[in-house]
């Protein structure tokens, strides 16, 4: 979501250049340069890195693996020659393993410190186990690697891939409906992908009811999670997945299947950790959902498969107004132009109502339709979950508004000692400008004026000072706050939405604030009852991507920016990277304002060209020119990567 406005028009002709890893500028480049403009933008030189491309016929065990990412310092590989590929294997030269990212439920060590693990199942009749996905134990050979963040540092598998029929041949993709899949993905590249079905079955989803399954699960390992138990035994947390969804949204099989891969990686196949819901907007606010079963019932029929009735939440922008009534005093600036209603302003608003109605979850995952994760859910989630709760508080706001770069930075541990020494140094110097609140941030931020905030929670303010603490504060601790993008200080930024801060005496400063682009998030049960407590007693509320941090800043709640993996379609210099990413010479040109245009060819932002496009070559779909059927079949065969969150996807 949100857009910089101002940049749309760059934004365009970047993605020109940049759709299916485009440059075409370079191709002609050749045979007459006078012709050619120069790239609009410095990156734009960089070479392109191909090696995503690579197919399962170059599957290499990891210990030989070579990454193809030369970090700008020498052209990359050369394209396989026909007679090379010929000589590839015709089939993937390693064979399919089921991937299993789950504890060993079965193990003495789980069961002294757990109550036992019940298996699920799709059916009543408990005949069909929750399926398992399948990975290759290798990587293409010369598969990029990614840019910022890291797999190792989150516990995330680095070793092994996953290519289209491993990763949802499971849900129904790549199978007839005649055997009870989905049809698509049936006439695609598919050397070996027989040993995935061997192992897998065709699984018919015919009369599939997700929330059923779901629920039965959740009801047979209740004991896993009741807050009162046995001595000795580990309560285990629930968290919500709540996927957001709006009534005339085409549901396409392609998100068919990726919503069940939600369901039984993160609900099912660990016994009901998680539920996944639909949270449905309404759009018609003529529509009281809340005064009649009969229309709830049928407006939900109307908008959502089947399968998917029994996990469907329904809430509308009318609901909210009632819920959070006018007025909404002392906006500093509305750029969006709606109202405060809006889902487009108040996202959140659904959201914090949803938290009121579920108190059992300890936390709630806010997922776009708009994102896909080619690993495994339960894995990505989990493991992200695990890292944040180690997380010490010293510098986790100054850690978090940075890109890591691995390779410019070193490790997460030396990383973390360079921002201290680097908050110690510009602690003065940073003085200098609009900077919204203090560095390092310590505890609650309630040091400005305003005409009122709730007051933070004893257990949120510090047992030391900032100089004292060794990195001891907060480990072990739940995050409150789990985001994909560095949180930003939009003072420091022209990000267009910087002062759609609604309820805080406009006579006074603007109340100091971070952000993080995209929305998708993971926020606890703690911080939601105070974002919606500050909405309802105090009538606050900030646009979606700075609300949470936001609340998190002032309230002194755990927030992090999880440094997930990202890749670049580009093999840029890493240096480089870290200045036009981390150190912006001016306002205008942070990556979150007008300099936004640097990571059009990232795999994960909020109007990257590049994630979409990755993402439907690995389904083996024809992007600007390559990719497809033919494609695949004459060259190394379909793609394998490994997890990454790809966003947006805006088609399939
Ligand atoms: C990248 O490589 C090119 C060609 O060698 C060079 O001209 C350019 O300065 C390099 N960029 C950076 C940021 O190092
Ligand atoms: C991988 O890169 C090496 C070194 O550039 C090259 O010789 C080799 O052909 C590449 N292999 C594939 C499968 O692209
Ligand atoms: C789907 O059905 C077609 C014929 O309608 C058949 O040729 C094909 O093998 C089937 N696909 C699979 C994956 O079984
Ligand atoms: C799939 O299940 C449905 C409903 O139970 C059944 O009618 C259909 O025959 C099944 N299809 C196959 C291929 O087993
Ligand atoms: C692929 O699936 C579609 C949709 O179910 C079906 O119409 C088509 O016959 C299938 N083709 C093959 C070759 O499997
Ligand atoms: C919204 O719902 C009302 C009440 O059912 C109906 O009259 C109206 O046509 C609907 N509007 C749209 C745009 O569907
Ligand atoms: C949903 O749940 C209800 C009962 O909770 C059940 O009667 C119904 O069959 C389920 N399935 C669907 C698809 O609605
Ligand atoms: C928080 O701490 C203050 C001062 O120590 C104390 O007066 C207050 O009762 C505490 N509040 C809660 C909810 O524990
Ligand atoms: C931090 O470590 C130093 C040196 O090891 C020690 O002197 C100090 O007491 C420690 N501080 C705390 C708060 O534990
Ligand atoms: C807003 O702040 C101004 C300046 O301090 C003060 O005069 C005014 O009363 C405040 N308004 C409200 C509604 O608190």
């Amino acid at each position: 979501m949100a857009a910089v406005l101002g940049l749309l028009v760059a934004a365009i002709v970047g993605i020109t250049f940049l759709a299916g890893g485009g440059h075409q500028w370079r191709k002609h480049r050749g045979k007459d340069s006078r012709e050619d403009p120069p790239p609009p933008y410095p990156w734009m030189h960089y070479q392109r890195l191909d090696g995503y491309y690579n197919g399962v016929r170059t599957l290499v065990p990891y210990s030989q693996y070579e990454p193809e990412n030369r970090w700008n310092k020498s052209l990359p590989a050369e394209k396989l020659s026909l007679e090379e590929v010929a000589k590839l294997p015709t089939q993937p030269p390693l064979d399919p393993v089921p991937y299993n990212p789950y504890p060993d439920w079965k193990s003495a060590e789980y069961a002294h410190d757990h109550e036992a693990f019940h298996q699920c199942y799709l059916d009543v009749a408990e005949k069909t186990p929750a399926p398992e996905i399948y990975a290759y134990p290798g990587l293409p050979q010369n598969l990029s690697e990614p840019t910022y963040g890291s797999y190792n540092e989150l516990g995330l598998e680095e070793e092994m891939c996953f290519d289209r029929f491993g990763r949802l041949g499971p849900y129904g993709y790549g199978y007839n409906e005649s055997q009870g899949g989905l049809g698509v993905g049936n006439t695609s590249e598919r050397a070996g992908s027989d040993k995935v079905f061997k192992q897998a079955g065709y699984v018919n989803f015919t009369g599939m009811d997700w929330g059923s399954a779901q629920q039965r699960c959740r009801g047979k390992n209740e004991a896993r999670f009741t807050e009162q138990q046995a001595s000795g035994k580990q309560r285990i947390q629930r968290q919500a997945y709540v996927l957001r969804a709006w009534t005339g949204y085409t549901w396409t099989a392609h998100q068919v299947v990726t919503l069940r891969a939600m369901i039984n990686e993160l609900s099912l196949k660990s016994g009901g950790e998680y539920d996944v819901h639909l949270l449905l907007h309404v759009k018609n606010n003529s529509l009281p959902i809340w005064a009649s079963p009969a229309l709830y019932t049928s407006t939900l029929r109307e908008n959502v498969p089947e399968e998917f009735w029994n996990i469907t939440t329904l809430w509308s922008e009318q609901q909210m107004m009632l819920y959070y009534p006018e007025p909404f005093p002392d906006n500093f600036a509305n750029m969006a132009g709606s109202s405060v209603h809006g889902v487009y302003r108040s996202a959140h608003f659904a959201l914090q109502w949803f938290s009121q109605q579920h108190p059992e979850y300890d936390f709630f995952w806010n997922w776009e339709m708009d994102v896909r994760y080619s690993g495994h859910y339960y894995e990505f989630n989990t493991m992200v979950g695990e890292w944040a709760k180690k997380q010490p508080r010293k510098g986790i706001w100054e850690r978090s508004r940075r890109f890591w770069i691995p390779k410019f930075h070193g490790d997460y541990q030396k990383f973390t000692k360079f921002v201290e020494k680097e908050t110690e140094e510009k602690d003065i110097s940073e003085n200098d400008v609009a900077r919204s609140g203090p560095v390092p941030i310590w505890g609650p931020v309630q040091d400005f004026p305003n005409r009122g905030m709730l007051a933070p929670l004893n257990e949120t303010l510090p047992p030391t000072t900032y100089k004292a603490d060794n990195y001891t504060w907060g480990v072990g601790e739940d995050a409150d706050l789990i985001v994909f993008n560095p949180l930003f200080d939009p003072a420091l930024t022209n990000w267009v939405f910087s002062w759609d801060v609604t309820g805080y005496n406009r006579s006074l400063p603007i109340p100091p604030r971070r952000a993080a682009i995209i929305t998708v998030a993971r926020l606890s049960r703690r911080l939601l009852a105070t974002m919606h407590e500050e909405t309802w007693r105090m009538k606050h509320t900030m646009f979606p991507e700075m609300w949470p941090p936001a609340v998190c800043m002032h309230h002194g709640l755990k927030a992090v920016y999880a440094p997930h993996p990202v890749y670049m379609d580009r093999d840029w210099e890493v240096g480089h990277m870290d200045e036009v990413f981390n150190y912006p010479p001016e306002t205008w040109a942070s990556p979150f304002g007008w300099g936004e245009h640097n990571l059009l060819g990232s795999s994960f932002y909020y109007n990257s060209g590049f994630s979409g496009a990755l993402w439907r070559r690995w389904l083996g779909l024809w992007e600007n020119g390559e990719g497809g059927r033919e494609y695949e079949e004459r060259g190394t065969g379909r793609m394998c990567l490994r997890g990454t969150m790809h966003h947006p996807v805006k088609f399939e």
